[in-house]
């Protein structure tokens, strides 16, 4: 199968002014993966990068197909409650590999899979459309929650639980959820083993924006017909792949080392993923919380207070060319792209000869939609370029499942050498704790004091 591959060469000198000098890379930065990539071993050995085993976890895969080849065919809709890592993955799956308009094509377009809606923001109004665009007694609910605990995830399920007892009663409710959480512990684990509902684990080792290629992500997938075996397929690849110690055959290195440089050596901190493909734009947004919860510490690992971390943006082509481009181009030079680009756009869209008067169009005529979108990525990369704005490229042969899994697991990797580099540990997330205390306590949860909130100071109040 297709290897993906990455194209860096707009970010090394001489092609790029200014660029990185590959003496350096082979240098210092080729040492710099060298270290990284110890701890990374460092940090598998010591059982804390489960996600590295996912792609071999068969007795997991084999229960996720079980449910969503049994359970999950019995429904009309799927839908996952989750928040976070809990439900950005079952999104990016969702849209590369389902493809646009999944919810709105027929049951006989979806080959009678079930539609699938993901609701991780706790807004009623975006809670109560959908419950009014389903038939909840005909949907199944995949409550996804590491913890067991997240209020926004749990807030939901305990509405939709109220929802389905009253309308199929408590009894058949029970068939209609899915709880994945915590393999032991937690509060939806414990209501789960009283109540007998179908539950899916979530391994120790495994945290919530590296879960994808775990049941968090695949039972969601499996359940509408995706190729979860290609996914992991792919995944595995990349993983053994990356496991190189040559730093110009790693690409997730290579990856991790740019990056990391950009920010660190040169004064550009915010690193811009813009994929040219639709059905891309949900993994950009996977990719900017796995780049951002992964790396933006204040702690270091030495223990420093050194607040840390580069800024992920989530972008897309070539919509985006007529948004952030102009920044990109000429505002300030803290800037890197990765763009991600497919070689088969997946449809041909033929631009009929029309309007050969007019030279604003007559040019697109016998060229096709796919072409006009590589295009557009040839010269917005090589416009960067000029510019002296580094940016580089991951080739995919297409929007598939093997493709993908190789995507994930390379960005997964990257963050993690990523996160040696920079000297922090990707895997916690302290930062998150503070606010969701003072949620607590606002909600009146019970041990929590009602924080104290800085009154709002009328000078500043229009
Ligand atoms: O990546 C993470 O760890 C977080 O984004 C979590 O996934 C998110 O906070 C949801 O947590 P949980 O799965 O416990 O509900």
């Amino acid at each position: 199968m297709d290897a993906i591959r990455l194209d860096y060469g707009n970010f090394m000198a001489p092609r790029l002014p200014g660029g990185v000098d590959p003496s350096t890379l082979s240098g210092r930065l080729t040492l710099a993966f060298e270290t990284a990539l110890s701890a990374l071993s460092a940090w598998r050995e010591e059982g804390d990068l489960g996600f590295l085993d996912l792609p071999y976890a068969t007795d997991s895969v084999a229960r996720v197909t079980e449910l969503a080849d049994g359970l999950g065919q019995s429904f009309d809709d799927i839908v996952v409650l989750g928040i976070g890592g809990s439900g950005l993955g079952a999104i990016a799956l969702r849209d590369a590999l389902l493809g646009p308009f999944w919810n709105q094509r027929s049951a006989e377009e979806r080959d009678h899979f079930p539609r699938l809606h993901v609701l991780g923001n706790p807004d009623p109004h975006t809670f109560r459309r959908l419950m009014k665009q389903i038939d909840p007694a005909r949907a199944l609910f995949n409550v996804v929650s590491k913890s067991g605990a997240t209020a926004e995830t749990m807030a939901q399920y305990l509405v939709v639980r109220e929802l389905l007892d009253g309308l199929v009663g408590p009894d058949n409710a029970r068939s209609h959820f899915l709880f994945t959480t915590d393999s032991t512990s937690g509060a939806l684990r414990r209501i789960g083993d009283a109540e007998g509902v179908a539950m899916l684990p979530v391994p120790d080792n495994v945290g919530g924006r590296f879960s994808v290629l775990s049941p968090v992500g695949l039972l969601p997938a499996a359940v509408c017909g995706a190729d979860i075996g290609a996914l992991l397929s792919g995944a595995a690849e990349m993983e053994s792949r990356c496991r190189t110690n040559a730093l110009s055959s790693n690409p997730a290195g290579i990856l991790a080392c740019l990056l990391h440089h950009a920010d660190t050596g040169q004064g550009r901190p915010i690193h811009v993923m813009m994929p040219y493909a639709d059905r891309l734009r949900s993994t950009a947004l996977w990719f900017q919380q796995l780049w951002a919860e992964s790396l933006g510490k204040r702690t270091t690992l030495s223990g420093e207070d050194k607040p840390t971390g580069p800024t992920p943006l989530a972008a897309l082509g070539a919509t985006d060319q007529h948004s952030l481009l102009q920044l990109l181009m000429e505002g300030p030079a803290d800037k890197v792209v990765l763009f991600v680009a497919v070689d088969d756009p997946g449809a041909f869209v033929l631009i009929p000869q029309r309007h050969s008067e007019i030279d604003a169009l007559s040019y697109l005529g016998g060229h096709s939609l796919g072409e006009l979108l590589a295009a557009e990525h040839t010269a917005t990369a090589e416009a960067l370029r000029r510019a002296g704005r580094p940016n580089a490229t991951i080739h995919l042969p297409a929007v598939n499942a093997h493709a993908l899994g190789q995507l994930i697991m390379l960005l997964q990797i990257a963050t993690v050498l990523a996160g040696s580099l920079y000297g922090v540990d990707p895997m916690n997330q302290p930062g998150v704790e503070l606010g969701k205390q003072l949620t607590y306590g606002l909600m009146g949860r019970t041990g929590v004091p009602a924080p104290e909130i800085a009154e709002a100071d009328p000078r500043w109040v229009l």
